[in-house]
């Protein structure tokens, strides 16, 4: 184990370009790399930072389909308005990146078939989702269903954003196609798959002790106790194979004979992402990417990532990683829990978001203000909750009423009697010693508190440099001495004024435009952390600039109109929601076609619900030429109890269908009124306007 470690390579979850990047996205995996890096580049560590856009897997495919457009047009939208909106919040990345690149296809390809040549994989024919209606295989998000760890409805088939939980869609219950809305069938499809069960021993040792091959790679205690439970958890229920390829026509292609039609698992090709980024970076400013790759324990590889990418960090990418043979694994991966808004989780399809983009076209030049806010409720340990009566009150309570009032009284003190020269620091007093030796004291618990990846505390312990100064102003008084002791104010203000020169040092990771104004006023260069905590930053007799104020006050309109734009957003998508969607008019069938139809009166004989489904009853129908088995989905209108003895309209020579395991031979004909209720289709019924249902 290393504690100073030769490079640091530092990686940030790659988006999906499928939409826009809202606070939570930011709070979880940018923000806190964001200030590591920046305060690494201060203490001048060999560092990059890569990110990127992650422009392939069903994310990419869906919302092309929902927004009409081609994948590529997606990405090539979101990739740019993401790389924008990061850069106009400061994070700054040694290069943000695409998996679309050439450079990625190939990186990624030859990963896979490295992996392929070490026997990495085994290949499977296995029994997959298909949706006949698109002939398509339905690979992970092509498939929703009830999550079978967590009984979240809205679970994708790789995995359910409400628990965390890694999942294939064959685990999903009541599984329907993405594509069609309906149940899927199954169809046999090879793929290459991962077996992990070989990778458990390793992997727990690794992540308990910190042990790989006999050597210390890591303190298990720096990993936070969530990731490492997390990890536990899942190696302990038995780490299953997963396929690593997919039945899609977007993404990297599997570069082998006899995968026509395949590509490369989006969780594969996207982590190799950042081997790409770094390649890319190498090229372009003539470094050897390798240096941050190879295996090195003086090297440290750190994930910035949310909670819901824990198992492909630091279980599955690690292990993709040794069986390639050449490549470092992760120093850490300081994972966050979630953010969520006003009560409720943040959610991109509800629109349930504050984004990135749209606060910074309506809080312009505010863009500290949101780095100080989400540092300071950072979900490090547990999920945390962002309002905007929190945000107003911490930026005016905090930013304005403690740093903002401080810097301001030291520089506009240092303008009114000495106009803006600083003065020389005369006899010490006591409370100078003390308040001397407190500031300098601070950076170390600064530091220790970043290297921990424990950044709100990082935060909290800045902002004692603040409240340091304001509280030796009130107790020094200046203002009250100038008349009579003026050579005190000079030291008073000369060690007040080093105060705002350390605080352009030890904000800087986390509030950089603000350090860039106070090193403006100062007339600082901007200072390496070595400098933070000295008290000669500044001589006697240098300029200092008239203040403006750092930070103004949020009124109470400007959070209202924020909060009435969520509910606003929220009541559309629920009126949404509510209208079904016109289907388009079919074609015109013939006479003919309609005479083929052998519809008939029947009665229910028998009424059940077909189990794990909410929608479908399995009936008996007396047909008046036989008694058939009949499923259908009308379980949310009518009970068993009142469809039985019911006269129902048959639809009587479709073929036999086996639905949810049951045969049924033939469908029931329903009316729907406009209030989406059914009724039994029989006399006058027929005749309305009213959409069959089957
Ligand atoms: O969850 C996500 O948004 C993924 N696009 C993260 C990928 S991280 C890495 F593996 F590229
Ligand atoms: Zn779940």
């Amino acid at each position: 184990m290393t504690t100073n470690p030769k490079r640091h390579l530092v990686t940030s979850a790659l988006p999906y370009a499928n939409g826009p990047l809202h606070i939570g996205h930011i709070a979880g995996a940018y923000l806190p790399a964001d200030i590591y890096v920046k305060f690494l580049r201060m203490c001048n560590e060999d560092v990059v930072f890569v990110c990127g856009s992650d422009e392939h897997g069903a994310a990419i495919t869906l919302r092309a389909k929902k927004e009409g457009i081609t994948p590529q047009e997606i990405v090539d939208k979101y990739h740019e308005i993401n790389k924008k909106a990061f850069a106009d919040f400061g994070i700054d990345f040694d290069i943000y990146h695409r998996t679309s690149s050439k450079l990625h296809h190939e990186t990624a390809s030859e990963f896979f078939l490295k992996l392929e040549e070490n026997n990495v994989f085994e290949v499977e024919e296995s029994e997959q989702f298909y949706d006949e209606e698109y002939h398509q295989f339905l690979a992970d998000r092509y498939v929703t269903g009830t999550c079978p760890k967590c009984a979240n409805d809205n679970a994708y088939g790789d995995q359910c954003e409400k628990c965390g939980s890694a999942l294939s869609p064959t685990e999903l219950i009541n599984p329907k196609s993405t594509l069609s809305g309906k149940s899927p069938e199954m169809r046999t499809t090879k793929h290459w798959f991962l077996p992990m069960n070989r990778d458990e021993q390793w992997l727990k040792e690794w992540i308990t002790t910190g042990k790989l091959d006999g050597v210390d790679q890591h303190i298990p205690a720096q990993w936070r106790n969530q990731v490492q439970g997390q990890c536990m958890s899942w190696i302990d229920g038995g780490l299953g194979a997963r396929a690593m390829t997919r039945d899609l026509d977007w993404g990297v292609p599997v570069p082998l004979k006899g995968a026509d039609g395949k590509v490369l698992y989006v969780w594969l090709d996207a982590p190799i992402g950042y081997v790409s980024a770094t390649k890319q970076w190498a090229a372009d400013n003539g470094k050897n990417w390798k240096d941050y790759w190879k295996k090195d324990e003086n090297t440290h590889l750190t994930h910035f990532i949310a909670k819901d990418n824990i198992v492909f960090h630091a279980i599955i990418f690690p292990i993709l990683l040794r069986a390639h043979g050449e490549f470092n694994l992760p120093f850490n991966v300081p994972a966050n829990e979630f953010l969520n808004l006003e009560g409720d989780k943040i959610s991109t399809s509800r629109e349930w978001a504050v984004w990135l983009h749209e606060y910074i076209a309506d809080f312009e030049g505010k863009e500290d203000e949101l780095r100080y806010v989400l540092t300071s409720i950072a979900p490090e340990n547990k999920d945390s909750e962002f309002t905007w009566k929190d945000y107003q009150s911490r930026v005016n309570n905090e930013l304005v009423a403690i740093l903002g009032n401080f810097v301001n009284r030291s520089l506009v003190l240092t303008q009114k009697y000495y106009e803006g020269t600083m003065p020389a620091l005369g006899e010490l007093a006591e409370i100078d010693k003390k308040v001397m030796d407190e500031m300098g004291a601070i950076p170390t618990r600064i530091a220790e508190k970043i290297k921990a990846h424990k950044y709100r505390d990082g935060l909290a312990a800045a902002m004692t440099m603040a409240r340091l100064g304001n509280k030796y102003l009130a107790d020094t008084e200046p203002w009250k001495l100038a008349k009579t002791d003026p050579i005190r104010v000079e030291t008073i203000l000369h060690i007040s004024n080093q105060i705002v020169a350390n605080l352009a040092i030890v904000l800087r990771p986390f509030l950089p435009n603000t350090c860039g104004k106070l090193n403006q006023f100062l007339g600082q260069p901007e200072l390496d952390w070595s400098h933070a905590g000295k008290s000669d930053l500044l001589a006697a007799g240098q300029q200092i600039e008239k203040p403006s104020l750092l930070f103004a006050k949020i009124e109470e309109e400007q959070i209202e109109k924020q909060v009435e734009k969520l509910n606003i957003r929220k009541a559309e998508k629920e009126k949404a929601a509510k209208v079904k969607p016109v289907l388009e008019p079919k074609e015109n069938i013939t006479f003919e076609d309609f005479q083929k139809m052998d519809i008939r009166m029947g009665t229910v004989l028998e009424a059940e619900k077909v189990k794990k489904t909410d929608k479908l009853l399995k009936l008996k129908v007396d047909t008046g030429i036989d008694i058939r088995t009949i499923v259908s989905g009308i379980a949310e209108h009518f009970t068993p109890e009142q469809i039985v003895n019911k006269q129902v309209t048959v639809l009587m020579n479709l073929p036999p269908r086996k639905i949810r395991g049951v045969v049924s031979e033939g469908m029931l004909l329903m009316a729907e009124n406009e209030n989406g209720e059914l009724s039994e289709l029989r006399g006058s019924d027929a005749n309305s306007a009213g959409d069959l249902i089957g």
